[in-house]
């Protein structure tokens, strides 16, 4: 019998994705926490791509990369969180073979982008903060858009290299993963061969770009830090809250990658929480921290809203 399973190595069709399963009430109360919060960072994130795109002042190279990151929020938010919190109140927790890989290439495509444009949207404040005279000749339009495209392009670049090895990986019995979702680590564990060198590229991969992406941006928010403190002014203050608000964002998307990848705890519910930051607290800290913080932003909000709004209730 299990010689059989091992000789037919494509058995696999599906994983189980155990979730949180603890007791039927802790399940139910999750369902309906994860629900709410999920609803809010589509709201959100929704109305901050809406109300960059329709007010023309807000046509600047920050607010498009603050629009791009919203949208990727939205993404990073639903490509596997939904299926989580329906599987809370399923007993059949599933998950098909190209659903456990699309999930795989999901993650990693916006894991980057989602890297990536945080580093552009520091270098960006960066520029504007230590460089101001040469700023609109540094972030002009072309470069903005420059920013963007490059983060798609090296996300996918990026999960494309992974695929493949995960795809010929050869899975002959073990099904079950002890996760919210399906990534690279934890389903190497499960296929029928001594997957140590796939770990090593997994490391090599994901873990350099979240470790030198954390760098870059660990820089440009000190020397960003240092130039507000020389001109300690009233103004400054609040930039400075702000900066601390920005570096907590990057703390809690970066410290759990970075410890995922490169120093795998080895315990599952350690590991599960913390996959629950950055596919579920980021993508609605995102726009609490960068937008409703910011007075500009808020104005065109209200605006928008007057202008949807006022004309029906004045009939
Ligand atoms: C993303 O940024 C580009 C380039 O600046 C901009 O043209 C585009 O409108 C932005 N996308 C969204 C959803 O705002």
């Amino acid at each position: 019998m299990e010689f059989t399973e091992v000789l037919n190595q494509s058995q696999v069709s599906e994983f189980i994705l155990l979730g949180f399963s603890n007791s039927q009430d802790t399940q139910f109360l999750l369902f309906a926490l994860f629900l709410v919060i999920y609803v809010a960072t589509i709201v959100g994130n929704l109305f901050i791509v809406i109300t960059v795109t329709c007010t023309p002042n807000l046509h600047t190279p920050m607010y498009f990369l603050l629009a791009n990151l919203s949208f990727v929020d939205m993404t990073l938010a639903s490509f596997a969180t939904p299926k989580m919190i329906a599987n809370l109140v399923k007993n059949h927790k599933t998950i098909s073979f190209a659903g456990c890989f699309t999930q795989i290439f999901l993650l990693h495509l916006l894991g980057v982008v989602e890297m990536i444009l945080l580093v552009s949207m520091a270098y960006d404040r960066y520029v504007a903060i230590c460089k101001p005279l040469h700023y609109t000749v540094i972030m002009n339009k072309k470069v903005c858009v420059f920013l963007v495209l490059i983060s798609w392009f090296l996300g996918f670049l990026h999960s494309g290299l992974q695929i493949p090895f995960a795809v010929n990986l050869p899975f002959c019995g073990p099904n079950v993963m002890d996760s919210i979702f399906c990534d690279l680590p934890l389903l190497s564990r499960l296929a029928c061969v001594d997957t140590y060198s796939v770990r090593i590229v997994i490391v090599a991969n994901s873990g350099v770009i979240s470790l030198s992406c954390f760098f870059v941006l660990l820089v440009s928010y000190s020397r960003i830090f240092t130039t507000i403190r020389r001109h300690s002014s009233a103004g400054h203050s609040k930039a400075r809250s702000t900066l601390a608000a920005h570096i907590t964002v990057v703390i809690l998307f970066f410290g759990p990658c970075i410890i995922i990848y490169i120093w795998p705890s080895g315990n599952h519910s350690v590991d599960k929480f913390l996959s629950v930051f950055y596919t579920v607290i980021t993508p609605i800290l995102n726009p609490l921290i960068y937008s409703l913080r910011n007075k500009e932003m808020k104005i065109a909000m209200r605006k928008l809203w007057r202008a949807f709004v006022k004309p029906r209730s004045d009939t």
